[in-house]
């Protein structure tokens, strides 16, 4: 991170602790490729079948594509099959795509529904096991061990951050601080009080607790935090660094979505620190071209597709993210592939005049600019005919009127240059924007359309 002139220096920052290291990969953890590619095709079959007979939507859909579970004969077949989305889930709200009678359903999540009707989402016992056991293997990954403790700060209710990560984490043999989402003065005290090596949180949100330790008058760098899980958004290296330095910790990314299961779909491993490592022997992932749908060779940007291999309640084949990465192969765990970290939605890209912008790409510049903290949003507007876009984002603390300027036309320049679009930006005053208590949203859309 740029040093920032206008903040005092502090005393030095301690130098975060060692990476803990790999943790203890489970025997599927340890599989090869081969080994692993066999048991996807065998568990991907079995979805398949159990997709076809118990559900009417994916009868349908795979009679009107004109396959049948019997033509998957490779993993490369499964590019014959038909897509699902959000949409398809919305069609048969609320229990349309349930492969099991409600008696063997344990429990039920919904995913946030901006718009429209809510996706309903449903796990049986083993569904819950299995969803504990990765979350429980994302959270070793990440460097966790029995005897940790871990603050979790995702909400509990019916998004599946909270109780996702509680129950991977007792998995894990950690000790469970259920804190949930909001109050974050008593978040912070709680941290302070109960001193636990990992917290488990939205990026956004870490960034309003690490403001809350400092207007308590306490280093978050002398904290008893080691490592933090940061997930259910998109979020940049820029943010990485800034959080870390500003924490004293490890920032690693989980992803997940609650279609698929909920967090630990993947996982960043915090020896490498390199995307994360999709758990295949659960999930089936490919990256596709957004608009023709058409499988794109690893390596290559898209849009992530997820096809489960062991869900009973609600399998999903196909399922279509929206969100954009793209497959690289295995490090820390050499039989898994990673995702890069997701750079956007391609719901939240944004168009304009012809260019394509993600909040991602404004977080980027943003957090290389001294002056503003990484508070920001961006305002749409129309004058006229034609859309504008504002970079509202925080002074620091101190930062006075030239230094203030100087930052706008950076980050106006930094746009400019970077993305090719001409914005506006403001520089407001500290604590002025609101604050993430769980998932920001960072686009404000006033075009009135
Ligand atoms: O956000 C599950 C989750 C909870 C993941 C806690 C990680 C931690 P949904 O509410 O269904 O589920 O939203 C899923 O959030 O399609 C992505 O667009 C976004 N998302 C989740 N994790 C990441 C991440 C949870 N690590 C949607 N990076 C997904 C970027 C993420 N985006």
């Amino acid at each position: 991170m740029i040093s920032d002139p206008t903040v005092p220096a502090g005393p030095p920052a301690p130098p975060p602790s060692p990476a803990p290291g790999g943790g203890i990969p489970d025997a599927a953890e340890r599989m090869d490729r081969e080994e692993l590619r066999a048991l996807q095709l065998d568990r991907l079959r079995r979805t398949l079948r159990h997709a076809y007979d118990n559900v009417e939507h994916y009868r349908r859909a795979f009679d009107g594509a004109g396959v049948t579970p019997d033509d998957c004969r490779s993993l490369e077949d499964l590019a014959r099959f038909p897509f699902t989305t959000k949409a398809d889930l919305r069609d048969t709200y609320p229990y349309g795509m349930f492969a099991v009678p409600m008696s063997r359903v344990r429990r039920l999540h919904a995913s946030s529904g901006t718009t429209g009707r809510p996706t309903v989402v449903g796990y049986t016992d083993g569904d819950l096991s299995v969803w504990a056991d990765l979350m429980a293997r994302s959270i070793r990954a990440a460097g966790g061990r029995p005897g940790h403790k871990v603050h979790i700060a995702y909400g509990y209710g019916l998004f599946t951050g909270g109780l996702g990560a509680h129950y991977g984490a007792e998995r894990a043999g950690c000790t469970v601080i259920p804190a949930s989402g909001g109050m974050t003065a008593r978040q912070v005290q709680l941290i302070r009080d109960l001193r636990p090596e990992i917290i488990m949180v939205t990026p956004s949100y870490m960034l309003t607790l690490l403001d809350e330790f400092e207007r308590q008058g306490v280093d978050p760098r002398t904290s008893s935090l080691e490592v933090g899980i940061f997930g259910a958004e998109p979020w940049t290296e820029e943010m990485r660094r800034e959080i870390e330095e500003r924490g004293g910790l490890h920032a690693v990314d989980v992803y997940g979505l609650s279609e698929v299961m909920g967090p630990g779909v993947a996982q960043e491993c915090v020896e490498t620190k390199d995307g994360l490592h999709v758990w295949e022997d659960h999930f089936y992932p490919e990256v596709v071209d957004p608009v023709t749908g058409e499988t794109l060779p690893d390596g290559e940007e898209g849009e992530l597709v997820f096809t489960s291999l062991t869900k009973e309640a609600l399998p999903v084949v196909r399922y279509r993210t929206r969100d954009l990465t793209r497959l690289l192969p295995g490090t820390a765990r050499p039989a898994f592939r990673r995702m890069g970290k997701v750079t956007g939605r391609s719901d939240d890209m944004i168009i304009l005049r012809g260019v394509n912008v993600f909040p991602t790409q404004i977080e980027e510049i943003v957090l290389r600019v001294p002056g503003v903290a990484p508070h920001f949003q961006i305002r749409l507007t129309r004058r006229g005919r034609a859309d504008h876009m504002t970079v509202r984002v925080e002074a620091r603390p101190g930062a006075g009127p030239e230094l203030r300027e100087a930052a706008a036309a950076a980050i106006a320049r930094g746009v400019k240059d970077g993305i090719g679009v001409t914005v506006g930006v403001e520089v407001v005053d500290p604590e002025t924007l609101e604050r993430s208590v769980g998932k920001i949203r960072r686009v404000v859309d006033e075009r009135g359309r």
